[in-house]
């Protein structure tokens, strides 16, 4: 299907990207089964502490977001983790319950500019 949906693709348009949608599909499917930074992204407290949703993390202690666990394990986050249905990003959107959910590149400051686009 990927192979299909690249048949007539302009490799010089740089825009074309935005047309594979399957293409994408897959990748993004690919990203959230099997992270590369499985964990990454932790951060520490500044003085003041922090309060997250209602919880208070004291001053100087490391939090980590650890994206396989929230990714694959947690049940707010999408329908059939562990399945690969690369639809889900284009014409299955009920399967993703959650969007910030999807962050192979992190968030905030210290994101990785290389997945930028997504
Ligand atoms: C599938 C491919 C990749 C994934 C999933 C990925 C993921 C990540 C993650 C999770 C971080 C940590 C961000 C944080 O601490 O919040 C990061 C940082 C970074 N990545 Fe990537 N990365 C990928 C490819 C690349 C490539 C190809 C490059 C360079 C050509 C790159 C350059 C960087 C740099 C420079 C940082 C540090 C950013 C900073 O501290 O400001 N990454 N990446």
């Amino acid at each position: 299907m990927v192979r299909s949906e690249l048949h007539g693709i302009d490799p010089t348009d740089t825009d074309a990207i935005f047309t594979i949608l399957h293409l994408q599909g897959v990748i993004n499917e690919a990203l959230c089964l099997i992270p590369s930074a499985t964990t990454g992204d932790s951060r520490i407290t500044r003085p003041n502490g922090l309060l997250i949703n209602g919880t208070f993390i004291t001053p100087f202690t490391k939090v980590a977001a650890p994206k396989y666990v929230i990714m694959r394990t947690v049940k707010s986050s999408f329908l059939f983790p562990n399945d690969f249905i690369s639809e889900r990003w284009y014409s299955r959107p009920e399967l993703i319950l959650d969007e910030h959910a999807f962050r192979p590149f992190d968030f905030g400051t210290c994101f990785c500019h290389t997945g930028s686009f997504t």
